[in-house]
């Protein structure tokens, strides 16, 4: 088989990266190789989940009031502990784990950043070999270095994240990630057991032909996200359409489509649950940025994600995501 020598791998590409930042320390590449080091971990196990008692519940149900499986409390523990261990993370917050954590050792205590993450995505897919994944969002610690981090690092507004991104442990594994430079895309080889820059400067298309949502709660959604739905599945070729429809359950898979084909993904309030599923600090915060930095927009309904100030580390939201028009549409909708 042919390499390409030429390809960068992700700790090559993002100390290139900065390199050209004056007064750059290299914190957040190394938070980058951090992660991407729990991710192959995590990745090793997701591919033989099969043939070891990985699968399956861990018998305890998380904050959230879900079950929690034991792959969801190994990827937790990997992102945690890789974080734990580096130079550049101050604490971190997880779905998984009731409060944040402020590490105390000096190390990570004079370190600059800290992360909220969702360890694994779409962990109802687990059992049935459907793609999962891992989301983060990186943001500056507004305490003082040399404490230990405090709540207010993790209540930040998603607009203050320096850094976002996901890993989508699927057909391959990708792990893609945005600064307000650009979103890279970076696909696992698993020969070397790097990452290796696939997907250079990812832009998310103005317009997409598919529309993602749970069509299972359609009459507990609000009439002018029905109204919406409507719309899309009314399309004619003139307006852009037939649109299709197309819904995994694991919002990284789903998301990931949306930003590198075009598209819009949706999961908003319904009557039962008036915030919605997903959670505004692991979920919806990083696709925010994320989407935004390649050129496609996101929202609650009524404001822009991405500049709602969180009250809470485990608060929901609803959420709507993806390419400039369609989004606008569904404003325009939502407005009405
Ligand atoms: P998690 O596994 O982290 O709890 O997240 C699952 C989320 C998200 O990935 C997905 O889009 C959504 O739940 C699916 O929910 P529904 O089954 O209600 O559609
Ligand atoms: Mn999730
Ligand atoms: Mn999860």
């Amino acid at each position: 088989m042919l390499v390409n020598r030429r390809v960068l791998t992700l700790d090559e590409f993002t100390i290139q990266q900065y390199r050209n930042i004056p007064n750059a320390t290299g914190e957040l590449s190394g938070l980058l190789r951090d992660i991407g080091l729990a991710a192959k971990r995590v990745n090793v196990e997701v591919n033989k989940a099969g043939l070891v008692d990985i699968l399956g519940d861990e018998g305890s149900v998380n904050v959230q009031g879900e079950d929690v499986k034991k792959l969801d409390v190994f990827a937790n523990n990997q992102f945690m502990g890789a974080l734990q261990h580096g130079i550049s993370c101050a604490g971190i917050g997880s779905e998984e784990l009731d409060h944040y954590v402020g590490f105390h050792d000096e190390v990570s205590k004079n370190s600059k950043y800290i992360c909220l993450f969702d360890p694994l995505d779409g962990s109802g897919n687990i059992d049935v070999n459907v793609s999962i994944g891992t989301i983060f969002g990186v943001y500056r610690r507004v305490s003082e270095k040399g404490s230990k981090a405090r709540e207010e690092d993790f209540l930040q507004p998603g607009i203050n994240q320096v850094a976002a991104g996901y890993i989508v442990y699927g057909s391959s594994t990708m792990l893609v990630y945005a600064t307000r430079r650009g979103v890279n895309g970076f696909t696992l080889d698993p020969s070397i057991g790097e990452f290796c820059l696939s997907h250079p400067n990812i832009k998310c298309p103005d317009e997409g032909r598919t529309y993602s949502v749970n069509h299972g709660n359609f009459f507990r959604y609000d009439e002018k996200v029905r109204a919406y739905i409507d719309r899309c599945q009314r399309k004619t070729p003139q307006e852009g359409g037939p649109y299709s429809q197309r819904y995994i359950g694991s919002m990284v898979s789903d998301v990931h489509r949306s930003l590198i084909k075009g598209g819009i993904f949706m999961y908003p309030a319904t009557i039962d649950r008036p915030n919605g599923k997903l959670r505004l600090l692991y979920e919806c915060n990083p696709f925010a940025f994320i989407v935004e930095v390649a050129g496609g927009k996101a929202s609650n309904g009524t404001q822009r994600i991405l500049e709602v100030q969180p009250g809470s580390l485990h608060q929901r939201s609803p959420f709507f995501v993806g390419s400039r028009k369609m989004m606008e549409e569904l404003e325009r909708c939502l407005a009405d």
